[in-house]
């Protein structure tokens, strides 16, 4: 069982920084999810977060660093039009892939010649990100604080939940509170001349084309605005992923007994449970996960989802739920 600190303190930060330095592993909030955190060039450490997670090997990890000045010795190049976007989103939810240096081994990239990284938007994140690089350290590997495949925690008693017994006495989990934005980053492949969406997220489609002045693809396209799987190594990109225990149903009239998740102006039939009536996009967002944790805590069977319709944030929404829908 790892250790739970609340409220840290910049010596408890100094703490963990040095716990993963020593190789342990520090669970760590951030704007989008929380994420399992590991020191990136320690290959040693960075396995024990593929066995906590039950995470196949390939699947790259993203990279967390505390400002643009660690940038520069993760990556062998990067475009213009990828400078513009770190400053414009950074900190933020935002990942860019990028050419890798030859710090960034393969057992970060799953072998690919590319590496994802990010600044987070949360003190506590870059207070333990600036005390790591402060302590000599490059970066920080991180995933989602989940076991592979479910649903992303979003609060440091759901990493808990997920992860505690897989973590050791020494690994740490570090509580912020809730993550504000509540769905993982936008992840942008900057390796092309045009920059190209491989996961949607708060930094929308809208966003990038106006700092870039540039057409952005997608990957994972078909004549809707879903996101299909392609490269299993994006492994956001599996169809069965972020999937609850309970089955979930998308658009579809709740049966009795049945979990609800839809915007407040949905009515509730009798006999249905609702889990989260949220009032604008960003806060469906923003308690979409702990809503499906609760619905499998209440050992739903089902659980109903009202998708909201748009373009911006409800596209990223809509990804990660056609997914949970395909799980089980
Ligand atoms: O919001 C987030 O991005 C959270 C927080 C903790 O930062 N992290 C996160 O990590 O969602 P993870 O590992 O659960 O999802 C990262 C995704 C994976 O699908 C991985 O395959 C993809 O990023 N990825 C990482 N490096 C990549 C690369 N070099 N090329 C393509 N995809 C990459
Ligand atoms: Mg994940």
């Amino acid at each position: 069982m790892s250790q739970f600190l609340s409220n840290c303190s910049a010596d408890a930060l100094a703490t963990a920084a040095q716990s993963l330095m020593e190789g342990s592993l520090v669970a760590f909030p951030t704007e989008t999810v929380y994420g399992l955190g590991a020191d990136a060039t320690n290959a040693l450490a960075v396995a024990r977060i593929y066995e906590v997670k039950g995470r196949p090997a390939d699947h790259p990890v993203i990279v967390h660093i505390a400002d643009l000045k660690y940038l520069e010795q993760w990556i062998s190049d990067i475009p213009e039009y990828a400078i513009a976007l770190a400053r414009e989103f950074w900190p933020g939810p935002m990942t860019l892939v990028l050419q890798r240096s030859k710090l960034a081994k393969d057992f970060l990239t799953g072998g690919q010649n590319t590496v994802g990284i990010r600044i987070p938007d949360n003190s506590l994140a870059l207070g333990l990100l600036e005390a790591f690089h402060k302590l000599g350290g490059t970066g920080v590997a991180a995933p989602s604080a989940n076991r592979f495949g479910q649903v992303s925690p979003t609060t440091a008693e759901a990493v808990q939940e997920e992860l505690g017994e897989f973590l050791a006495d020494t690994d740490l989990v570090l509580d912020a509170g809730p993550s504000e934005i509540g769905l993982e980053s936008t992840i942008i492949d900057c390796t092309g001349q045009l920059p190209r969406i491989l996961r949607p997220g708060a930094i929308t489609i809208a966003m990038i084309e106006e700092v870039t002045r540039l057409k952005v693809s997608k990957l994972f396209e078909n004549e809707s605005d879903e996101f299909m799987q392609v490269d299993t190594r994006v492994s956001g990109s599996l169809e069965n992923h972020y999937a609850p225990k309970a089955k979930v149903f998308l658009d579809e009239k709740p049966v009795d007994g049945s979990g609800l998740i839809a915007f407040e102006s949905v009515y509730t039939p009798d006999g249905v449970i609702r889990l989260a009536a949220p009032k604008s996009v960003e806060e469906f967002a923003q308690v979409l996960y702990s809503a499906l944790r609760e619905g499998d805590n209440q050992n739903l069977d089902s659980i109903y989802i009202a998708q909201p319709t748009g373009d911006g944030l409800a596209i990223a929404i809509r990804d990660r739920l056609s997914r949970s829908a395909k799980g089980r």
